[in-house]
């Protein structure tokens, strides 16, 4: 009724229509002239608004227009149209057969893409596998028209605008299937913050459409990465968040588009699917439960709460669906219009089969619960989210409701971030894979930068996906679950023409667009481009589909062969025992280990003549590999790793002590999932500082500890004696004094970022006044803070400040020539500075350059998540370079460090993509000394020993496709994968 009234031209009402004759209450019979002039308008109006209604109706003069319940005969009619749609099942799309795509933009050039490397998104017939292949691919109305080999131009219309590829790879526009962009703009802004609505646990009927911020600069970025389509979800803070749409990142004019809206933005103006989120485990019960007052507070009153919800939803679906069999009959038989709630529309929807549901769910109880659910209110699931427990239980995931089941929208790596991730895999990709499921790799952004979501993909590879589920978990998956599978992911005629091409294998590291169209529109007239030579698409290595999840852990003689190359830079590789004429090792040489410890590199065992196996110790064991590479080992630092098993649970974490200056010594607690995992991934030393606030793993207080990651306890490396044991875990009680100026100080009451930078330098200054006066040098009792700063201002200690603001770090930059002015006379050395974290550290390079500051990049790619941060350099195609690139290049000495600890086994695929795209600036054993050497370097540490701190890798571990085979962690022996 409310539509009818708001929708009536001013003309009409001023006539008096009587909006009462809607109203069921009205009797009243008017003159037949009055009724003519309202019956005309109401015409007029359900012609402008209903353009669906195409039968005139009875005739008013002679027809009754009310029922024998007096309901309007004429809105009887428009409910039994509802009745239509409601009943209406969804199908896909269809891609092939249209003229245009109803994306296009008028006047758009026709496009050919000439001699790429394309990857079609399906098996080829011939080769029965998907695989590269050759081609030109052309584009007209927003479609892809043809892709074939050669094809001729004097076919092509006139106006076609060429665009060499130079045989590069090209393919379908990458799809992220768990977005926030848009709702949770950045930098990250409370006000800006439209992720969830929080008033309720149960919000079927609130829409991320009425929400997204289309000048949300991240959609830009994310496009910078080859994602061309993202599903906009709402947060996971409800147990049914919400309805969820799904985008392209072409906005307004600049990228083709005529207008800037939010409509403009949907992938499919036809809306033919609709999308709902869902969720369940920690985060519902943590957000809504209040004990006493409401649920839920535990995954019991989840599932009442979810299950409550589809019974109001279901109850409604039959009451409509009665209404609708008896009105389709005789309209005199119902004594109503149709049963609506806005409340429960879309999860009608959704039990109608009109609404993909996609739910965030990890654990094994989360996810089993709800497949209870599916089959008790029939409906399916289009993926559950995160599930990083899924793996576990495949046959679970099965017996969901519907045809398929769900497929699994992961992290590769990202975990322990709270209770319900800890239990996760690496491999759980290649696990549901093999099991028959379904796995895509999303980013969740912000949580991760979803410019660089292909890597998830491409890490899920080098853990023993298969390469072609790799690449289709990015591309042709989600598009398949989203409904849009004939329309999104494959370069195939009749397929939207979102394409990307690449300046190497999208799966490889670095990889980065040149150029990105969407809907057949190129979206960058003067894109970065990297200088780097494409050598190729990667040869899939199947041995990447063999796991060694535990190590064999050898104490003894142990022979390696198949070395090809040593990794160590010069300087660090002196005591290394090469053993081969000259000193010039042979294109494959061997390495002998001893009780954890490299004895000899080159030709050995030396002298040759002793390679024979009778003279080779029994015991000795010998472990061929096919491409082994040695590198120092690695070293976290500025993550939590020693301190936090669980990131955000109180009592498995040693919590952040807010002003309290504390040691990281004190509370170091060893042997955890995240220590294994970096003693498996080669990183075998931590750096690691007290937190400053329980909930923010990135910020730091109080001095760090420098420990062996291997160590079962702080004074045992292992259960047994061996050469490396001697010295206990902790190589560094107190490497550095910490300090967190980023804005996660300003979330603490009546902080600010001036008073901070004062308050250190009052204490610096305070520091510097009573030197000579009772120097402690390992501080304890209650000034110890003081101790340790008296060591700061003598540069015997560094002084470690997480920070990203360029603006701050130039603060702190005065503050330390003021300090090391005053210090003159008493210091012998200026204060050695550390900047953690630098997100906008490359803007005054070359102010740190001068002050010999050391950078510690965390994370290595920025993409001003935070306001501090929003100067970031985000990389290819938008900006030349990174901040990693300036700093190097400004001559800061630089380190990549650990924003949060599940980055510690990506630490060496980081220096890959340093190297790779640094256009050269950045060499091979410059990129692993951003993950170990350069660490000691700018905190004036000792480097460790390589001959015991060390890694071979199967393959170049600066590529995607290696594998860590052999760690030495200083511990008496080698664990061998
Ligand atoms: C395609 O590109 C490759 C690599 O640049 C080049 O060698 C080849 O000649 C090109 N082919 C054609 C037909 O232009
Ligand atoms: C490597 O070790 C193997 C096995 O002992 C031996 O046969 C081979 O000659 C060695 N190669 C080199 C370069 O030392
Ligand atoms: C990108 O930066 C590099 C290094 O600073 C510089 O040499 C080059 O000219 C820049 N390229 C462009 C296109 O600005």
């Amino acid at each position: 009724m409310d539509l009818e009234k708001t929708h009536v031209p001013p003309s009409c009402t001023a006539q008096d229509v009587p909006t009462s004759r809607w109203n069921r209450t009205s009797r009243v019979r008017r003159s037949r002239v009055q009724r003519l002039f309202g019956v005309a308008c109401l015409a007029f109006i359900a012609y402008a608004q209903w353009r669906q209604i195409s039968s005139p109706g009875p005739d008013p003069a002679s027809a009754p227009d009310v029922t024998v319940h007096g309901l309007s005969i004429k809105r009887l009619q428009e409910d039994l149209n509802v009745c239509a749609k409601l009943h209406k099942k969804p199908t896909d799309p269809i891609g092939y057969g249209r003229e245009r795509n109803a994306r296009y933009v008028d006047g758009h050039r026709p496009t050919l893409i000439r001699n790429a490397t394309v990857w079609v998104g399906e098996p080829d017939r011939e080769n029965g596998d998907s695989s590269w292949i050759t081609a030109d691919v052309f584009i007209e109305h927003g479609l892809i028209k043809q892709v074939s080999r050669d094809l001729d131009p004097q076919t092509l219309p006139s106006d076609v605008s060429v665009y060499d590829a130079a045989g590069r790879p090209l393919t379908s526009g990458i799809i992220d299937m768990h977005s926030h962009a848009g709702v949770h703009s950045l930098p990250t802004i409370r006000a800006n913050d439209d992720t969830s609505e929080l008033s309720t646990d149960i919000t079927p009927y609130v829409r991320t459409i009425d929400a997204i911020q289309p000048t949300d600069y991240q959609l830009q970025v994310i496009k910078s990465g080859g994602v061309t389509t993202s599903l906009v979800l709402p947060g996971s803070g409800n147990n049914i968040g919400g309805e969820a749409f799904v985008i392209k990142h072409a906005v307004g004019r600049a990228d083709g588009r005529n207008e800037i809206s939010i409509s403009d933005l949907l992938a499919d103006p036809d809306r033919n699917w609709r999308y709902m989120k869902m969720a369940c485990g920690e985060n519902p019960k943590h957000i809504h439960g209040k004990v006493g007052e409401r649920g839920p507070t535990s995954r019991l009153g989840e599932s009442w709460e979810l299950r409550h919800a589809f019974k109001q939803a279901s109850k409604l679906l039959q009451e409509q669906d009665d209404w609708c069999q008896a009105a389709s009959r005789d309209l005199n038989r119902v004594k109503g219009y149709l049963p609506n709630e806005i409340r429960w529309e879309a999860l009608v929807g959704v039990l109608r089969g009109q609404v993909h549901v996609n739910v965030h769910c990890y654990t094994v109880p989360d996810l089993e619960a709800f497949v209870d659910h599916t089959n008790e209110f029939k409906f399916p699931v289009r993926a559950f989210h995160h599930a990083h427990q899924a793996y576990l239980v495949p046959e679970v995931l099965k017996r969901a409701w519907g045809d398929d089941p769900p497929a699994l929208a992961l992290f590769a790596d990202n975990m322990w971030y709270k209770a319900e991730s800890y239990i996760a895999s690496e491999y759980a990709g290649k696990h549901l894979y093999d099991n028959g499921l379904v796995p895509i790799y999303v980013s969740d952004n912000p949580i991760l930068n979803a410019q660089h979501v292909v890597l998830e993909a491409a890490k899920a590879y080098k853990y023993g996906l298969p390469y072609h589920a790799a690449l289709a978990s990015v591309t042709s998956a989600p598009a398949e679950r989203l409904g849009l599978g004939q329309r999104l992911g494959k370069v195939k005629a009749g397929f939207d023409a979102d394409v990307v091409v690449w300046d190497s294998d999208p799966l490889s590291l670095g990889a980065a667009p040149v150029q990105v169209w969407i809907d057949g529109t190129a979206q960058y007239e003067h894109p970065f481009e990297l200088n780097k030579s494409f050598r190729g698409t990667i040869t899939p290595d199947p041995n990447l589909a063999t796991i060694v999840e535990n190590p064999t852990v050898l104490h003894g003689d142990v022979i390696f062969t198949g070395i090809t190359k040593l990794l160590i830079p010069n300087d660090s590789n002196s005591n290394l025992p090469i053993t081969s004429p000259a000193n010039v090792l042979p294109a494959t040489f061997n390495l002998t280990i001893s009780e954890g410890r490299i004895t000899c590199l080159g030709i050995c065992p030396f002298p040759p003549n002793t390679t024979d196996t009778a003279s080779i110790k029994a015991t000795t064991r010998i472990i061929h590999l096919r491409n082994g590479h040695i590198t120092a080992a690695f070293t976290a630092i500025g993550s939590t790793l020693g301190l936090n098993s669980i990131d955000d649970d109180r009592t498995a974490t040693d919590n952040g002590a807010g002003p309290t200056f504390s040691r990281a010594l004190d509370g170091l607690a060893l042997d955890t999932a995240k220590l294994r995992a970096a003693q498996r991934y080669g990183v075998t030393r931590a750096i690691s500082a007290p937190k400053l606030l329980p909930g923010d793993v990135r910020s730091h207080h109080g001095t760090s500890v420098g420990f062996l990651t291997g160590a079962l306890t702080v004074t045992a490396t292992t259960g047994t004696t061996g050469a490396g044991a001697k010295g206990g875990a902790v190589f560094q009680e107190d490497v550095a004094v910490h300090y967190t100026l980023d804005q996660t100080v300003k979330t603490l009451n009546g902080v600010s970022t001036s008073g901070e930078v004062g308050r250190l330098r009052a204490k610096l200054l305070r520091a510097v006044a009573g030197l000579g006066k009772g120097r402690t040098t390992t501080g304890h009792g209650t000034d110890h803070e003081e101790a340790f700063l008296k060591r700061v201002v003598t540069g015997e200690m560094p002084l470690a400040v997480t920070v990203h603001s360029a603006d701050t770090i130039l603060a702190l930059l005065r503050v330390k020539a003021v300090v090391e002015q005053r210090a003159a006379a008493t210091a012998a050395e200026g204060i050695r500075m550390v900047i953690l974290g630098g997100g906008e550290a490359h803007l005054v390079a070359r102010e740190l350059a001068e002050a010999g500051v050391g950078v510690v990049l965390a994370p290595m790619l920025s993409f001003g998540v935070s306001w501090d941060q929003r100067r970031a350099l985000t990389g290819a195609p938008l900006t030349n370079g990174t901040g990693l690139d300036v700093l190097v290049d400004a001559g800061v000495v630089t380190a990549v460090g650990l924003e949060e600890d599940w980055v510690v086994r990506d630490l060496g695929l980081l220096a890959g993509i340093a190297h790779a795209n640094s256009g050269g600036g950045i060499g091979e054993k410059d990129a692993l000394g951003l993950v170990s050497g350069n660490v000691y370097r700018m905190l004036g540490l000792q480097e460790p020993d390589v001959r015991e701190h060390f890694i071979i890798h199967e393959g170049s571990p600066l590529e995607i496709g290696s594998r860590v085979k052999v760690v030495g962690g200083g511990l008496g022996h080698v664990e061998v994968y």
